[in-house]
C-alpha cells in the first residue's frame, strides 16, 4: 500500500530532517551541514551528515543515506507506509483512510487486539512480580543476581499459581474469549473452558524490534520440567523470525551480534553491558533469523553452551550463518557452561577477552572433528587430515581456500604442498577438477561501477547544479540525460533539470520516489559529493568545465564500448566526439 505522492511530500516537508534525526542522534553544526555519530554503524568520529537545505542525510563512513522518511524506516525498521504514518502523526497530519477489504480489516483488527492482550498480560505479570503473591518470583530473580533495573528493562514478571486469573483479568479488560485464546495466553478444553497457559512461573516477555510484546517465555523456579514454557505461534508471533533481545541489540552500536542460547544469557549479558546479545526463541537458530540479523551486521559471535548439545547447536548455527553469507566466530566459555555463569564467575572484562579471542568458525569446526580421531596415531592423523581436506574443498573462493590451506597446514604441522595435493585430488574425485574458480560476476554491476571516475563527475555535476541552479542554463545544450550512465543518476538528473526549469530545487523529494532502499542511498549519495575536494584547487570555472567535459567524455566512452554497434550508433559517437572538442572551448561563469 502506498500513499499518494502529494501526501508523502507533505509529510516529508512538514518534518524537518534535522529535528527528526536530532531527536535520536546528537548533531553538531559544521558549515552548512550537521554532523554526528552514525547510528547505523559503529564509529568514533562523526561521518554522518544531515543537510538542512537539501533535507537529506548521508554517512560518509558506511554509505547509508536518504531523506527523513528513509531515516525513520531504517532507524525504526519500519516499512515505507509505517514511516509515513509515524511522521504524519508527528506533524499532526491526517492521512487518508486506506481502502482495505473486509477480510483485511478484520485480520488487522484481530492482530492489534492480540498485541494489546499481550501487552495487557505483560503489565499484569509485571505487577504480580512486585505484589504480595510474587515474592517467590522476585526472590528467584534476585537470586540470579538480576538488578531492579535489568528486570525493568526486560519487563520481567510473574504468573500466579491460579488456573485462570489472567483469563479473568483479560476478560475484565474487555477481551473476548476468542481473542484470549488466539493470543496463546490461555488454552481451551471442553471440560474446563479457558485456562491460563502460564502458572507459577517467572515471565519473560518476548518483544519484537519495535518493543511490542508478542509472546512470553515462562520459567519454573525449581528443577521441575519443562523448565520453560513458551507461547505458541500466533498471528503476531513467528518464532523463526524474531530474536530475543533484538529490540535492544539492534541499536547497541556494536559492529557485531552475540548469539546466545537462552533468555537468561541475553539478560545477564545486557546487564553486564553486552547489549549486542540476542537469542533464538526456544528453538534452534533459523535461516530467517540470520536474514534478520544480517540487516544490521554480518558478524555474529556464538556464545552457546559449552556442553555437547551446545556445540552441536553451534555447528548448525555456523552452517546457517555461512549459507546466509555471514561470518561466525565462536566464544570459548570453558570452564563455564554458558555466558550467564561465566560472567557471574569471572566478570565483564574476562568475557570481553573471550570475545576478542573468539575462534574462527572453520577452526572451531575442525577442532570439533579432532575429537573423532586419535591425532597421536599416524593413522588417525591421516584420516583427520583427509576430513580437513574435504572441508577445504568446500571453499568456493580460491583466495579464501588458499589462505585456509596455509593456515590449516601450519596449525596441524603438515606441509602446505601435501595438504594442497590432498585437496586437489579430492576435488577431482568429487567430479570437479581443482581449478581456480572464477568469481561469479556480480549481477549488479552498478555498485562497483559507481566508483568510476565517470560517475564521480556525474555526481559532482549534479551536486553543483543543485547548489547553483543558474549553471543549468550554461550546460543544458551540452549535457543530455543519456550522459548520466547510472539509471539512478539519470532519474535524478531528469527530476533536477525539471525542477530547475520550474524554479524549485528539492532533492529531498527524489529519495522517496525510489522504492529500493539501495537506490535511495545512491540518490542521497549523489547530493553529498564533497565539492570542497575540488574547490580551491583550481578556479571554479576550470573545475566546473572539467567536470562537464568528463561527464561528456565518459558517456562517449561508454557508448563506444558497446558491442554490436549499429551504424547510427557509430555516427552518434563520432558526432559526440566533435561536440566534445567544442566543449573544451566553452567558458563558464561560476560564482564562488
Ligand atoms: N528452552 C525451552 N524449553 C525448555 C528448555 C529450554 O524453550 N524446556 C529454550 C529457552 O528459550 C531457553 C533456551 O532454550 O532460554 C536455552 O535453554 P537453557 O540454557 O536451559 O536456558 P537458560 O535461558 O540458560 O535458562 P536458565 O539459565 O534459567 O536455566
Ligand atoms: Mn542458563
Amino acid at each position: 500500500m502506498r500513499y499518494p505522492e502529494e501526501i508523502v511530500e507533505e509529510v516529508r516537508l512538514r518534518n524537518d530532517i534535522v529535528d527528526v534525526i536530532g531527536s535520536s542522534v546528537r548533531l553538531t553544526r559544521k558549515g552548512s551541514s550537521y554532523f554526528g555519530l552514525c547510528p547505523f554503524h559503529n564509529e568514533k568520529s562523526p561521518s554522518f551528515s544531515v543537510s538542512p537545505s537539501k533535507q537529506i542525510f548521508y554517512c560518509f563512513g558506511c554509505g547509508v543515506g536518504g531523506n527523513v522518511i528513509s531515516f525513520v524506516m531504517k532507524y525504526e525498521n519500519y516499512t515505507f507506509s509505517e514511516a509515513v504514518k509515524f511522521l504524519a502523526d508527528r506533524a499532526g497530519i491526517k492521512l487518508p483512510e486506506v481502502e482495505y477489504t473486509k477480510e483485511q480489516k478484520e485480520r488487522e483488527n484481530k492482530r492489534l487486539r492480540i498485541l494489546e492482550a499481550n501487552r495487557e498480560a505483560a503489565t499484569y505479570f509485571y505487577y504480580n512480580l512486585r505484589g504480595r503473591d510474587g515474592q517467590a518470583g522476585l526472590n528467584y530473580l534476585k537470586g540470579r543476581e538480576l538488578s531492579e533495573e535489568t528486570m525493568k528493562k526486560f519487563g520481567l514478571g510473574f504468573s500466579l499459581m491460579q488456573p485462570d486469573d489472567l483469563v479473568k483479568h483479560l476478560r475484565s479488560k474487555g477481551f473476548s474469549d476468542e481473542e484470549i485464546r488466539e493470543s496463546g495466553l490461555a488454552t481451551f478444553d471442553e471440560k474446563r473452558g479457558l485456562t491460563d497457559k502460564f502458572w507459577n512461573r517467572v515471565m519473560y516477555p518476548i518483544q519484537d524490534i519495535n518493543h511490542r510484546v508478542i509472546a512470553f517465555g515462562g520459567r519454573v523456579m525449581s528443577d521441575a520440567k519443562p523448565k520453560y514454557l513458551n507461547s505458541p505461534e500466533t498471528m503476531v508471533f513467528d518464532k523463526s523470525r524474531n530474536l530475543y533481545g533484538l529490540n535492544f541489540a539492534r541499536t547497541s552500536r556494536k559492529d557485531h551480534f552475540i548469539l546466545c542460547e537462552g533468555y537468561m544469557d541475553v539478560i545477564a549479558m545486557h546487564q553486564a553491558g553486552f547489549t549486542e546479545a540476542v537469542a533464538s526463541l526456544g528453538t534452534a537458530f533459523t535461516p530467517g533469523q540470520a536474514t534478520i540479523l544480517k540487516r544490521y551486521s554480518h558478524d555474529v559471535y556464538l556464545a552457546y553452551d559449552s556442553d555437547g548439545a551446545g556445540r552441536k547447536a553451534a555447528l548448525r548455527a555456523i552452517e546457517i550463518l555461512r549459507s546466509s553469507g555471514m561470518s561466525g566466530k565462536v566464544i570459548n566459555m570453558t570452564p563455564y557452561k554458558d555466558p550467564d555463569e561465566f560472567i557471574k564467575a569471572l566478570g565483564t572484562e574476562e568475557f570481553q577477552k573471550r570475545i576478542d579471542e573468539a575462534e574462527n568458525s572453520f577452526f572451531f569446526e575442525l577442532r570439533m572433528e579432532e575429537e573423532n580421531f586419535d591425532l597421536s596415531d599416524p593413522d588417525g592423523r591421516t584420516r583427520f587430515l583427509k576430513v580437513a581436506a574435504e572441508k577445504l574443498v568446500a571453499f568456493e573462493d580460491e583466495i579464501e581456500r588458499e589462505s585456509y590451506i596455509t593456515a590449516v597446514a601450519k596449525k596441524y604441522s603438515v606441509s602446505y604442498e601435501s595438504l594442497k595435493n590432498q585437496v586437489v585430488s579430492l576435488a577431482a574425485r568429487n567430479g570437479g577438477e581443482y581449478k581456480p574458480i572464477e568469481k561469479p560476476k556480480p549481477t549488479d554491476f552498478s555498485k562497483a561501477d559507481r566508483e568510476d571516475a565517470g560517475l564521480v563527475s556525474q555526481r559532482l555535476l549534479l551536486t553543483w547544479l543543485c547548489e547553483q541552479p543558474s549553471l543549468y542554463e550554461q550546460i543544458k545544450d551540452h549535457i543530455k540525460l543519456t550522459d548520466f550512465t547510472d539509471p539512478v543518476y539519470q532519474k535524478v538528473a531528469e527530476w533536477l533539470f525539471k525542477d530547475i526549469e520550474e524554479g524549485t530545487v528539492n532533492p529531498g523529494a527524489y529519495v522517496s520516489r525510489f522504492e529500493d532502499e539501495e537506490e535511495q542511498a545512491v540518490c542521497a549519495a549523489v547530493f553529498n559529493t564533497k565539492l570542497s575536494e575540488i574547490e580551491g584547487e583550481e578556479t571554479s570555472e576550470k573545475a566546473f568545465g572539467d567536470i562537464v567535459y568528463k561527464v561528456k567524455k565518459n558517456s562517449i566512452d561508454v557508448l563506444g564500448r558497446k558491442p554490436d554497434q549499429s551504424v547510427e550508433e557509430m555516427m552518434a559517437v563520432l558526432n559526440a566526439k566533435k561536440e566534445l572538442e567544442e566543449l573544451k572551448k566553452v567558458t563558464y561563469r561560476v560564482s564562488q
